[in-house]
């Protein structure tokens, strides 16, 4: 018998690459190390099976010594799990991209990594200062690389089975388009800031269309004003569903044919992310048509400089 609890374990096989994304996924921008380890540890325990990583997280080794205490325990296999990782702005110059990837999967003591994401269409210049700025704190971008001679390097690791599958992130549609259309491996994945108070339903109808699997950031708006979770639109629905509004707004993303990554370092609230259950129809029609809140809160996607990451890290 098929339950409206049948969503968490939601997973959606990916058309350009092998293997299949659970909907529910665990994001690891967390500053502490040890709080890093401490969540991903629990986020396992409790269900999570899709990891969110990235180099510019600065802790990937914490996702990994997670990683490798629950496998040895035994419960939990590597194979169950899916792992994202992602390139960093100032690795776009194709002959850094073998070496960041490598790197990343060293610190995440992984063989393989089931997807490889560009973090930001925007190249920075290259080197080991993640976040380079010129003499008046603007950054410096590095106009003698493009996003498609990036791409290209992005599927050139694809194929020995070190790299599964790679994709997009802070893209706009036109980004996208212009990617899909020259790409010989299409993205499998593109990763956006996505919730009820941006919708992005023209990005999600391209990439349906187009086999592209959405993974949300900020599905709970990064916990910022206006906060998803007080919408009064959303608290009805939970009210009337005997749910959290935390969890209508994450099985909402699941239900529209998201992938959604959500980041807690609560344990109530790492539990309650991952136990989703299925919305009736009309929430699921409330929350397109009776929402009329738009907020976008991470400006990333029109700078590459990382919203929700502290600038001196
Ligand atoms: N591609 C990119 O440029 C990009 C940018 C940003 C993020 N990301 C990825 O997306 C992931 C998620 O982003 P995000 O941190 O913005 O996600 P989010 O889940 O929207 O926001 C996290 C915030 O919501 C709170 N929260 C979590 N569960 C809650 C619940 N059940 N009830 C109430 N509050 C809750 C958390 O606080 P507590 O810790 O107290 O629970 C935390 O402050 C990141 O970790 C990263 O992997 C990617």
């Amino acid at each position: 018998m098929i339950t409206r609890d049948a969503i968490r374990y939601t997973r959606i096989p990916l058309t350009h690459g092998s293997g299949a994304l659970p909907a529910v996924g665990f994001g690891t921008l967390i500053p502490d190390p040890l709080v890093t380890k401490q969540a991903v540890k629990t986020a396992l325990e409790v269900g999570f099976r899709h990891f969110d990583c990235a180099e510019r997280y600065r802790n990937e080794e914490a996702v990994g010594d997670a990683m490798q205490e629950v496998f040895k325990a035994g419960a939990i296999k590597r194979e169950d799990v899916f792992v994202t990782t992602k390139l960093w702005n100032t690795n776009h110059r194709p002959e850094r991209v073998r070496a960041a990837f490598d790197a990343s999967r060293r610190r995440l003591r992984i063989d393989y990594v089931d997807c490889y994401v560009i973090h930001t269409p925007f190249a920075f210049r290259p080197g080991d200062e993640q976040d380079p700025r010129d003499e008046h704190g603007q950054v410096v971008y590095d106009s003698g690389v493009t996003l498609v001679e990036t791409w290209r390097a992005l599927e050139g690791l694809v194929g020995g089975g070190q790299c599964k599958s790679i994709g997009l992130a802070d893209v706009t549609l036109e980004r996208l388009q212009e990617i899909v259309a020259v790409s010989r491996i299409k993205p499998a994945v593109v990763q956006v800031e996505t919730h009820p108070y941006l919708p992005e339903w023209g990005l999600l109808d391209f990439c349906r269309e187009h086999g592209i699997v959405v993974q949300a950031f900020a599905p709970l708006g990064h916990a910022l004003e206006p906060k998803i979770v007080d919408d009064p639109v959303i608290t009805a629905i939970a009210k009337r569903i005997a749910k959290t509004p935390a969890q209508v707004a994450l099985a909402w993303a699941v239900q529209r044919g998201t992938a959604f990554l959500t980041t807690s370092t609560t344990l109530g609230h790492i539990q309650e992310n991952f136990e989703i259950s299925a919305l009736p129809e009309d929430a699921m029609r409330e929350i397109r048509d009776d929402i009329t809140t738009s907020v976008r809160f991470n400006s990333v996607v029109g700078t590459g400089v990382p919203g929700f990451i502290p600038r001196s890290r």
